[in-house]
């Protein structure tokens, strides 16, 4: 009987528990041996692989987090890791390997890849970072607690007149900032993406204060190459409003998965089976124009993405 294995790994995010029991379950239904790898790269380097039945999968679904737990491996960037790796799949007899994370674990999946084993690339990061898909699954419930957090904020920042720079994750991405400051309504949307001039940030506040606004909101992400606090500083210095900071930090990361993630990560989790059954090759699995696709793993890898500068526009435009 084949044997696969499914592991999670970089920074979780919600929907991958509902890929895993999509991976667990049509293996099982297509005859495989499937095989948890817990803690990501560093728990197959420790071997860290158990057998799961359908059961081992149930009642996660509707959990954020990974059941698989998750850990980014110093190890495994060595030579030394991967060989290790590679030994520890040949012990338990792994010829394959579905993955379940960002850029750097899809990355990690290459190196298993060039070694002799087929990987199978599922995105999972909040970050929709990756250039290949349209969408990585974590995004749209990260991006939906964020509009929670806007929403209580604004009721806050109304009652006093302020204004407030909400932080949130994304690493070299704006895409989380972009599409909850659109969704927010947020005054002002700062990305690594983007240049903003901190003048122009200011005027815009002031702006605001002098046609009535109550508040403003101005959303930054984590890239954004200016520390929040000296915006604070600078902020409230130049426009005279208080000017607070929300850091909503690793909030967004938890929570159960929306439909979307649930959806999106089912039907990656089973076209990854899918491939596997096809004795396909090493591929990368995505969503491209609402479809289920599959790319070659290094080539999806080498691509890359540009923000949407309509829908940035489309901020500025909307809270003028
Ligand atoms: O990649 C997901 C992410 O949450 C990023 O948005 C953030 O920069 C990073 O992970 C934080 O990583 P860690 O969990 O290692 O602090």
């Amino acid at each position: 009987m084949r044997k696969i294995g499914v592991l999670t790994s970089g920074g979780d995010s919600p929907g991958m528990n509902a890929a895993l029991r999509a991976v667990v379950r049509c293996g099982i239904n297509e005859g495989f041996e499937v095989y948890g790898i817990y803690r990501g790269f560093a728990g197959l380097i420790d071997g860290e692989i158990e057998k799961m039945d359908r059961v081992s999968v149930a009642d996660i679904l509707q959990r954020g987090g990974t059941v698989l737990k998750t850990a980014r491996s110093d190890r495994f960037l060595t030579e030394d890791g991967q060989n290790r790796a590679i030994n520890m799949l040949k012990t338990f007899g792994i010829d394959s390997v579905v993955i379940i994370g960002g850029d750097g674990s899809l990355r990690g999946g290459e190196e298993l890849s060039k070694k002799g084993i087929t990987v199978m690339g599922i995105p999972g990061t909040i970050d929709n970072d990756l250039a290949y898909t349209d969408y990585t699954i974590g995004f749209d419930t990260a991006v939906n607690t964020v509009l929670d957090a806007i929403t209580k904020i604004r009721d806050t920042s109304s009652a006093h007149e302020r204004t407030t720079i909400i932080e949130v994750m994304g690493r070299n991405c704006g895409d989380i900032a972009l599409y909850s400051g659109l969704g927010g309504g947020a005054e002002y949307v700062l990305i690594p993406e983007v240049k903003s001039d901190f003048t122009d940030i200011c005027k815009k506040v002031v702006q605001g204060v002098n046609r009535g606004k109550q508040h403003s909101i101005i959303i930054k992400a984590e890239g954004y190459p200016m520390k929040s606090e000296d915006l604070v500083q600078g902020i409230s210095e130049v426009t005279g409003r208080e000017t607070k900071l929300v850091v909503l930090s690793y909030l967004q990361r938890g929570g159960s998965p929306t439909l979307r993630d649930r959806q999106i990560a089912t039907l990656c989790g089973a076209k990854a089976v899918d491939l596997l059954k096809e004795n396909s090759q090493s591929k990368a699995i995505g969503v491209v124009g609402g479809k289920i696709l599959e790319y070659d793993l290094h080539e999806a890898m080498q691509q890359t993405r540009d923000i949407d500068m309509e829908m940035y526009e489309l901020v500025d435009i909307l809270s003028r």
